[in-house]
């Protein structure tokens, strides 16, 4: 294995950090690394907030769901869909824009995630360990006024950096077989079943064995119990009222 995919295949989120700083230069390195992420049309639509204040690291926290490791880390990054630098592009251009439809949601949540991947993959290469966190979408009003996101900007996910407590480091969470969700030239429905209950099993043991968080519970049941019900219904409203549309 080369040094990437040794980087790849090691990750794990990290949720517990020393205290200890991110020099400026080596954040800035992984971000500047991280935007050769490929981007739709070179539109580049999306922004990242990096907050380091105790105090707005606190709120965001409890916006997130109470969620201890946001207030720990020393730097927290709220990864934006953006559409706003092209309004003004746009604007520049004296031509109109058309937000309507769920095209450029799509696109500037997709530029956002690939950025974003690429940002912990280099981290994870500078031996920074981090954790997405989607909580930011619980109370996506109250976080776009805390960062002052103006019209055409929403946030996807967070994400928590930090050095890497040695102390508190997780076992490794495995994933689906590989043939469960790689498709040889069409989809393949027949197996599914079959995928999905080795993985229980691997997932029951891992549950069962891991150093924190133990408990006894299948995939299955963790995660259909996750869309049983409807999630976070406030998103239409919150993103038309930063002018998107649904069309
Ligand atoms: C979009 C996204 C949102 C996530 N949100 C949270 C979160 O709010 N809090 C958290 O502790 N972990 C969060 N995670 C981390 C996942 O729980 C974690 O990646 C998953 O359980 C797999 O574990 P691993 O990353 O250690 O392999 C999120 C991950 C992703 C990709």
């Amino acid at each position: 294995m080369n040094e990437v995919l040794k980087t790849m295949s090691n990750h794990r989120s990290i949720r517990h950090y020393l205290k200890k700083e991110i020099p400026n230069d080596v954040l800035e390195q992984i971000i500047g690394a991280a935007q050769w992420a490929s981007t739709s049309s070179n539109v580049q639509a999306y922004s990242i907030i990096k907050v380091k204040d105790q105090a707005r690291k606190e709120k965001l926290a409890e916006l997130c769901g109470n969620q201890q490791h946001v207030i720990n880390c020393p730097v927290f990054l709220v990864f934006c869909g953006d559409f706003y630098r092209l309004s003004l592009a746009a604007k520049m251009e004296n031509t109109e824009t058309n937000f309507d439809t769920v095209e450029p949601l799509l696109v500037a949540t997709i530029d956002a995630a690939l950025v974003a991947q690429n940002v912990l993959l280099a981290a994870e290469s500078c031996g920074i360990g981090g954790v997405f966190i989607g909580g930011i979408r619980n109370n996506s009003k109250e976080v776009s006024e805390l960062l002052q996101l103006p019209d055409y900007v929403y946030p996807v996910f967070g994400m928590c950096l930090g050095y890497p407590d040695m102390k508190n480091i997780p076992e490794q969470k495995p994933r689906l077989p590989l043939q469960a969700i790689l498709h040889e030239e069409i989809y393949q429905t027949e197996n599914q079943e079959k995928y999905i209950e080795e993985y229980n099993e691997v997932m029951k043991n891992y549950y069962e064995t891991r150093s924190t968080g133990k408990r006894s519970e299948t995939w299955t049941e963790n995660v259909s119990k996750i869309y049983q019900a409807p999630r976070r219904l406030h998103l239409r409203g919150f993103i038309e009222s930063k002018r998107f549309g649904f069309k």
